[in-house]
């Protein structure tokens, strides 16, 4: 006879939670996880004030994973059986110019995550991107040859393989475009959709590329599936990304038409980095394979116009939780 026991519940030790992808991980931890959480970012406070009750928040600790002894020290302290890295250096154009904060957020923080985990056992669950790729063998799989055409990329890259040869246990999740509500925005760029909706309110002018085009994915469906596998202890690389290959442009339009905003200040802009300062260069079309985390994780990105559904609900939803400042 089998015996069956529940499984202890984890500890999590999430990073970057004021970011965009990590404030959308930690709500979905609480609504759809039975894990404690270990909370860090560089900010001295948690800034939710509406999580202050929460019991599984067992702790917020100010971070910076440019801090190795402290990265240890705390990761000693708390013992986590995971840790969910989602801060990072995200701004393409800024990692290009900027190149030593890129790495020292991109690349030494996991080596740092890294020493910390092999000294409790803690597996790694990291994100990473589809710019690891150049495009010109679009869609990718996991499996594919990475050859990444800006530094950003690079930086991505190299983390990946700091994990893949720490010999502990870790999940990559690669993604592509992210777009969706966001509660607080500290640094940084808004995602696309989002400085689309405010350029557009405003009655200003949108530029946006007609020939660079990704798969826009919704934010939420990210945070879940990199729940599912935290849950489901998965290890290795898992592409979580929208169904649908847009442009920039094409995005722009869909979010007026599903928003109900006048699209003629919507400009369509070739996208040329040798013309532009600062703009690093970038694949021109690219688009991940993700039947391995549909099979195995049970996860099926939303397409475009459902996904900006579900950003609507939830900018509405933000709007109503108090004392948050709301971007949109
Ligand atoms: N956004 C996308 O379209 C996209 C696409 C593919 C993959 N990804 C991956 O998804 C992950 C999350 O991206 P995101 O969109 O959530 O980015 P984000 O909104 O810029 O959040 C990143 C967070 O990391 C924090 N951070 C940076 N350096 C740090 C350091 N040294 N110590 C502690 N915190 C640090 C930032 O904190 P501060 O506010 O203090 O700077 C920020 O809150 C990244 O790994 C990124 O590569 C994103």
């Amino acid at each position: 006879m089998t015996i069956l026991r529940p499984r202890r519940r984890e500890t999590v030790f999430l990073t970057g939670v004021h970011g965009f992808l990590g404030q959308h991980t930690l709500r979905t931890f609480l609504d759809e996880s039975r894990c404690d959480l270990i909370l860090t970012a560089r900010q001295d406070k948690l800034l939710y004030d509406d999580l202050a009750r929460e019991q599984r928040i067992a702790a917020y600790e100010p971070l910076d994973l440019a801090d190795r002894d402290r990265v240890r020290d705390l990761i000693v302290r708390y013992k986590p059986d995971v840790i969910v890295n989602c801060a990072g250096v995200v701004n393409v154009d800024l990692a290009e110019t900027q190149r030593e904060t890129a790495w020292k957020s991109n690349v030494r923080a996991i080596e740092y995550l890294i020493e910390g985990a092999r000294r409790v056992d803690a597996r790694i669950v990291h994100l990473s991107t589809d710019y690891i790729f150049d495009g010109t063998k679009s869609p990718y799989a996991e499996g594919a040859t990475p050859n990444p055409l800006n530094y950003y990329g690079r930086t991505k890259l190299a983390s990946e393989n700091a994990l893949k040869s720490s010999g502990l246990a870790h999940l990559v999740i690669r993604t592509s475009m992210l777009y969706g509500a966001e509660v607080v925005r500290i640094n940084g760029k808004k995602n696309f959709v989002l400085e689309t909706l405010s350029k557009l309110r405003k009655n200003e002018v949108m530029n946006a590329y007609t020939d660079l085009a990704a798969t826009p994915t919704l934010i939420d469906d990210v945070a879940l599936a990199l729940i599912r596998a935290v849950e489901l202890q998965k290890t290795g690389v898992y592409h979580i990304a929208g169904p649908e290959l847009l442009s920039r442009y094409e995005l722009a339009l869909q979010t007026a038409d599903t928003f109900h905003l006048e699209s003629s200040f919507i400009r369509g802009t070739h996208f040329d980095p040798s013309k532009e300062t600062g703009i690093a260069e970038r694949p021109r079309s690219i688009a991940l394979v993700t039947l391995k985390a549909q099979t195995e994780l049970g996860i099926k990105c939303s397409g475009i116009s459902e996904g900006l559904q579900v950003m609507a609900r939830g900018l509405q939803n933000i709007a109503e939780i108090k004392n948050l400042k709301v971007y949109e």
